[in-house]
């Protein structure tokens, strides 16, 4: 039974399970809604988030382990703890993110829940480029074009497809295997998913996704020389100091909205932008629909580097469903038992007893 000492754990069965009482493409709809709900809320002070911070590794591979943390006042403590290791498909048989989040309640620092981050962090990626695509893309777009064909790619193209209808998704990646085996992954119908070569799509796609696993330095993946006048970009994969995916010219030529100015100056394409070239973040664009409804005509970037508020969202969202269906183990993973005054209080008796004697 749930208690106040209990903590609920939502592993990957049971986030599975989630999500096939809801559905992938209701899943989608909730989490759209979730991180667009959360996007405005930190400006209104309901929810806060600390700059992220963790260890870089530079050998044998670039990679990083790092904790986002965000709160919901009155209400939930988000932690998660990321892992980013490109060399993990090919050497470990593992995703290059991998992931967990904690959620704790704000009132008494109870670990409420324990919960997957790989499965979430993608989801959530995915969503907040169809909430920022929603803003400044043109609503009529028919093309998307997905630069890197991993695992985030997939649900990048999926959430897309909870907001635009597309008729073409063309696909590029410099590993030939990714790139193949992506329409499979993408379980789309049949023909929706065509490779073709880099050129071709940017000179095609009415948006395009970059989520590539470029390393620090080896930008631009993208030449951004045949772009439509309408384009606009999701910018998933620079989210680390030197990590871009756009030539610098291109952002000349642009507005980018950055998902939150001060963390996407650092690790987004923003990073090589001075602060008077860079545009409205997306949270201002959804406060003022109207001022900004003219970025849909325009060439417009989403400068995506992932906020710890949308796992903040997800944790919450998937706690809810979970509570509501009643999945999850629980577990009590505190030592709290009877007198809270007492430290020993879950040990048994003739464990403590006689101590000092
Ligand atoms: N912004 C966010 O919120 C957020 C969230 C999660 C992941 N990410 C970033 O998204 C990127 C992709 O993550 P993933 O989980 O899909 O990784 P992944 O390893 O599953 O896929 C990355 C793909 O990019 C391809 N690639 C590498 N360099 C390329 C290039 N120059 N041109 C074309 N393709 C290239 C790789 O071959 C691989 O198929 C990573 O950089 C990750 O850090 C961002």
């Amino acid at each position: 039974m749930e208690t106040t000492e209990t903590t609920r754990i939502i592993d990957a069965p049971a986030v599975a399970a989630v999500v096939a009482h809801v559905g992938l493409a209701r899943l989608f709809e909730l989490a759209i809604e979730r991180v667009e709900a959360v996007s405005t809320a930190e400006a209104a002070g309901v929810v806060q988030q600390k700059e992220r911070d963790g260890f870089r590794f530079t050998t044998p591979f670039p990679g990083l382990l790092e904790w986002m943390s965000a709160v919901r006042h009155g209400s939930t403590v988000s932690v998660k703890a990321v892992g980013y290791n490109p060399h993990n498909p090919a050497k470990n048989a593992l995703p290059t993110i991998l992931s967990t989040v904690l959620a704790f309640d704000y009132d008494s620092g109870h670990l409420r829940t324990v919960i997957d981050g790989t499965f979430t962090t993608a989801l959530r990626t995915g969503a907040a480029s169809a909430v920022a695509s929603r803003a400044l893309a043109d609503p009529g777009s028919r093309v998307l074009g997905l630069v890197g064909c991993g695992a985030q790619a997939v649900t990048q193209l999926h959430a897309l497809s909870r907001v635009f209808r597309f008729d073409e998704v063309l696909v590029s990646d410099v590993n030939p295997a990714a790139e193949n085996s992506f329409a499979s992954r993408a379980r789309m119908r049949p023909g929706l998913v065509r490779s073709v070569p880099l050129a071709e799509l940017e000179a095609q796609a009415d948006v395009i996704c970059t989520a590539t696993s470029v390393a620090p330095g080896d930008g631009p993946v993208i030449r951004g020389e045949r772009l439509k006048p309408a384009v606009h970009l999701n910018c998933v994969g620079s989210d680390m100091p030197d990590k871009t995916e756009l030539p610098r010219e291109l952002l000349d030529r642009v507005t980018v909205c950055p998902d939150h100015h001060v963390q996407a100056s650092k690790e987004g394409e923003c990073q090589r932008l001075s602060a008077d070239a860079i545009g409205p973040s997306i949270s201002t664009v959804l406060g003022d629909p109207r001022r900004y409804a003219g970025l849909r005509a325009e060439r417009t970037v989403y400068d995506s580097t992932g906020l710890a508020i949308q796992d903040l969202a997800m944790v919450e969202l998937f706690d809810e469903l979970a509570h509501e269906l009643g999945i999850g183990s629980l577990i009590r993973v505190e030592a709290n038992s009877g007198d809270p005054y007492d430290p020993y209080a879950f040990l048994p008796a003739d464990v403590t007893s006689g101590f000092g004697a």
